[in-house]
């Protein structure tokens, strides 16, 4: 049930063709610019990037891996100069270091139509029918084990930078050694505030007050608060911590339903707080939201634990009516929840300082859709409901800690993985991306297909447009996925072509004109035949549900971002591991690393790997994106 098409879009450009290659693309009359790449300088003492060199040290001065998250903060209100925050989610091995991998098992190419002679050849045409109809094993990359200085670099490299930005004669600058430059990683000094500070579950070896947590990790999405701070969301955190907790100790049920350890890194070997056996509560001190003071480039970043831990994709906010500010959670797995944090104090748009500490008091509520298409905020309240000692909870810090579990018996709805989640300041409505859940057996009206592998977006009314309500009701936007294949089940408007469908949302804006912008992760070869990239999507009359295609990715990226500058003249966008994969692509059939990637975007130089970058997108001769 396609929706109507035909109506007035909101958009103004001409579609990008979807597909797969090298670069990435821009629709017609733009320009992408890479503005930062993995390796830049971003300091006046900063080493220039040398792969094959690569240390710490210069890490730690240079512009990190896996940029996710974009926000700008504008110096004076300037929509041309401010400052661009960038998280640094994750780091891939494989396409960061020279001379770790193996190729390992895999199909070569042509060799089953090797026939020798004349006894062999009727075999071997069997050989090569079946060849052809099984598709070749896939070949393994097999990674070396870590060293110390590649897991220096590793959590050097992760994190994010806060870094001034000029534009000049229409393009923009990096500001090198710009007065607020900043580098914040996986040992940046942190205080926890709020309820959970200081509870006995936050203290180790290295902290007997449960306040100080050196470094941030997995930070995905985020946000940029009224008061023009930078938020860092802390996403999969289970992924950096190896070994077995002491028997019977008391985190074993909280780390379980987190998935702690997972193992994906092997920092553990060489930093003892990533590992159970030695620090067991060193886990508790991540999974929270970071907000950053990006005016003092020595401040120190807070966890406000009043937001909750658990596998944050962002926190992107707006002030309610009353002066409250509401900031709208994603917990970025399979079956978990969508959240919001209502401040309890106002904010002052007349004295930033007076919002310093907004974040420490509030209310966090989780969201239970139900059948009717209503919506109840349910606060996570220690002493209400379920929420009290005989299960567990002894105090606000423990609802906190493992705010899933209070989620869970407060009956929440499970969701297909909340991503990113953006008010609209113009229709008052509310934005949740669900990417994908291949996992649903049992659909429910808010998750309605199970199966789920292309995702779908709901769409929020709070009660009489009061984003601090406690109700409202919600819509399915669209089902993604493509719209020609009708067991897909997608809804785009019949007006969205071949190349304005997309699967899988994950980061999303709104921009000034109240447009919505989605970004997406996973479409590649064997999921859509198209890489990822940013859609405009329609959101109101006749229009609603059409989506267009403005930028896409080189083979192997994800999109992040789009971050708008308030004059609507730039658009920042992020490109996410790029050549990790696409072993799929036609012009690429092989596994995909440093010396042999899938593309070696942006620089296109064979002794340059591949290297993730911030693009800054304008318009050509100037003004308004997607305006004519
Ligand atoms: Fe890091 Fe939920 O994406
Ligand atoms: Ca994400
Ligand atoms: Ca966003
Ligand atoms: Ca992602």
């Amino acid at each position: 049930e396609a929706q109507a098409g035909g109506g007035a879009t909101a958009f103004d450009f001409k579609e990008v063709m979807a597909g797969v290659d090298a670069d990435h693309h821009v629709a017609e009359g733009y320009d992408a610019d890479v503005l930062l790449r993995w390796g830049d300088p971003l300091f006046a003492d900063s080493p220039d990037f040398d792969p094959t060199n690569q240390t710490p040290e210069a890490q730690e001065r240079q512009f990190g891996y896996n940029n996710d998250f974009v926000g700008y903060i504008p110096i004076d209100g300037s929509s041309e100069h401010g400052l661009l925050v960038v998280n640094h989610e994750y780091t891939n091995e494989h396409l960061m270091f020279p001379g770790i991998v193996t190729v390992e098992g895999g199909a070569q190419a042509g060799a089953a139509e090797v026939a020798t002679d004349d006894e062999t050849a009727e075999a071997s045409e069997q050989t090569s029918t079946e060849a052809a109809l099984t598709p070749p094993e896939p070949a393994e990359l097999v990674v070396a084990p870590a060293d110390q200085k590649r897991v220096d670099i590793e959590m050097a490299a992760h994190g994010g930078t806060v870094v001034e930005i000029r534009k000049e004669g229409g393009k923009w600058q990096v500001v090198r050694d710009g007065a607020k430059n900043r580098r914040i990683t996986a040992t940046t000094e942190m205080e926890l505030t709020g309820p959970a500070a200081g509870s006995e579950r936050l203290k180790t070896s290295d902290d007997a007050s449960g306040t100080k947590v050196f470094g941030t990790l997995n930070n995905c999405a985020g946000g940029v608060t009224p008061w023009g701070t930078y938020i860092m969301a802390e996403e999969n955190f289970h992924g950096y911590f190896i070994g077995a907790l002491p028997e019977g100790h008391r985190e074993a049920e909280n780390y379980e339903r987190y998935g702690v350890p997972d193992g994906s890194y092997e920092w553990g070997n060489f930093h003892d707080r990533f590992d159970l056996s030695k620090e067991p509560n060193e886990p508790n001190r991540f999974g929270w939201i970071v907000e950053v003071d990006v005016d003092d480039p020595n401040s120190v970043p807070k966890k406000r634990t009043a937001l909750g831990r658990f596998k944050h994709e962002g926190a992107e906010s707006i002030v309610a009516p009353d002066g409250r500010v509401v900031f709208y959670l994603g917990d970025d797995e399979r079956f978990d929840y969508v959240y919001k944090f209502v401040t309890a104090g106002t904010y002052n748009a007349d004295d930033r300082t007076a919002n310093r500490d907004l974040l420490d008091e509030g209310t966090l509520y989780v969201a239970k859709f139900d059948e009717g298409g209503q919506v109840e905020w349910m606060p996570l309240t220690h002493g209400e409901g379920p929420l009290t000692a005989e299960n567990g909870f002894e105090s606000q810090a423990d609802v906190l800690i493992e705010t899933r579990k209070a989620a869970d018996l407060l009956g929440a709805t499970p969701m297909d993985r909340p991503e990113d989640i953006q008010p609209n300041e113009i229709n008052g409505r509310v934005y949740v991306m669900l990417t994908n859940n291949t996992k649903r057996e049992e659909a429910n009206a808010a998750n309605p297909r199970v199966d789920n592998a292309f995702g779908h977006i709901v769409e929020i009314s709070e009660a009489e447009g009061d984003f601090a309500a406690t109700t409202g009701t919600w819509e399915i936007l669209v089902q993604c996925g493509d719209p020609s294949i009708a067991d897909v089940g997608a809804t785009f408007s019949t007006a969205t072509t071949e190349n304005g469908w997309f699967g899988m949302p994950d980061n999303c804006a709104v921009d000034a004109d109240g447009r919505l912008w989605v970004s997406t992760d996973g479409n590649s070869m064997d999921a859509t035949g198209r890489t990822d990239g940013l859609w405009a999507m329609d959101t109101e009359g006749e229009a609603r549900g059409t989506s267009k295609l403005f930028y896409r990715v080189p083979v192997g990226a994800e999109m992040c971002g789009p971050h708008p500058t308030p004059d609507l003249a730039t658009f920042f966008v992020a490109v996410q591991h790029p050549g990790d994969g696409g072993e799929e692509w036609e012009g690429f059939a092989r596994p995909s690393y440093y010396e042999d990637p899938s593309t070696r975007w942006p620089d296109f130089d064979d002794q340059m790997p591949v290297r993730p970058s911030v693009v800054a997108i304008t318009k050509q001769g100037g003004g308004k994106i997607a305006t004519s």
